[in-house]
C-alpha cells in the first residue's frame, strides 16, 4: 500500500517498515508483508495518514451491435453498462462506437490517459474490419489511403487492406488515426461502397483477438503498460 500510494518504492517502503516508521491502526508494525485493507485500515508513515489510491482499471469489451457505447442512454436503449456487470469501479469508455457497430472498446478509470488516447495529436491507430457493398478498385483504395474529402475536411492518410471478396460484397481492413463521428462509414460512402458491417479489431497496441461478442476482460499488465 505504501508503494502503491506513490510515497516510496517497494524497497524504500520495506526500509520504512523495518525502521518502525509505519503504524497500522495505531500500532507500529515491523513485519514485512503485513497485510492491510486500504479501505479499512488506518496506515500512517511518520505519523502521516496514507490515503488509499484506487487501483487503475482497464477493461476491454467486445461491443455487439444494438448497444449504445455510452454508459447511459436518455432514450432508454441498451448500453455497454448492461455488459459490464461485476466491474466494481467506475470506468469510462475511451471513445465511441456506433449503435450498429461492433468490436473493441477500452474502458478505464484513468481519465487523463483516456483524454490523451483520444487526442488527434497522439495518432492512436484504430483498425476496423468492414464489409462493404461491392468491390473496391485499386484507385478507390488508393484514394481512401491518400485521404478523402468529407464535410468536415480531408481525412488523414489511412491504410486499407483487402481481405476477401464475395459476389456482391467485400471485406476490408481499414486503419485510421482520427476518430470523427461515423468516419469509416462516411469515407466508404464517398467512394461509393457503403458499409454493411463494421467491427473494431485493434485500438493502438490492443487486439480484440478471440474475446467473445458481448464479453469483457481486464487488460493484462503488459497490455496496460503498452
Ligand atoms: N467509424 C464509423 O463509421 N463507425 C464507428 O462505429 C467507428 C468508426
Amino acid at each position: 500500500m505504501i508503494a502503491d500510494s506513490g510515497l516510496a518504492s517497494r524497497r524504500k517502503a520495506e526500509e520504512m517498515i523495518a525502521q518502525g516508521r509505519v503504524t497500522v491502526n495505531g500500532r507500529t508494525v515491523r513485519e514485512l508483508g503485513t497485510k492491510v485493507d486500504p479501505e479499512r485500515d488506518h496506515v500512517k508513515v511518520d505519523g502521516r495518514h496514507l490515503k488509499p489510491v484506487p487501483p487503475q482499471v482497464f477493461v476491454m469489451l467486445n461491443k455487439p451491435k444494438g448497444y449504445m457505447s455510452s454508459l447511459s442512454d436518455p432514450a432508454g436503449r441498451q448500453t455497454i453498462t448492461d455488459l459490464l456487470p461485476g466491474v466494481g469501479l467506475r470506468v469510462f469508455p475511451v471513445g465511441r462506437l456506433d449503435y450498429d457497430s461492433e468490436g473493441l472498446m477500452l474502458l478505464t478509470n484513468q481519465g487523463e490517459l483516456a483524454q490523451a488516447l483520444l487526442h488527434p495529436r497522439y495518432h492512436v491507430p484504430k483498425t476496423y474490419l468492414i464489409k462493404v457493398k461491392g468491390v473496391l478498385t485499386d484507385e478507390e483504395i488508393a484514394s481512401l489511403e491518400r485521404g478523402v474529402e468529407l464535410e468536415d475536411g480531408l481525412t488523414s492518410p489511412a491504410v486499407v487492406k483487402k481481405i476477401r471478396k464475395a459476389e456482391e460484397n467485400s471485406w476490408l481492413e481499414i486503419t485510421i488515426h482520427e476518430g470523427r463521428k461515423h468516419q469509416v462509414k462516411r469515407m466508404l460512402e464517398v467512394v461509393g461502397h457503403p458499409v454493411i458491417k463494421l467491427t473494431r479489431v485493434r485500438f493502438g497496441p490492443l487486439n480484440l483477438r478471440d474475446l467473445p461478442l458481448g464479453e469483457y476482460r481486464y487488460l493484462t499488465d503488459r497490455e496496460a503498460n503498452a
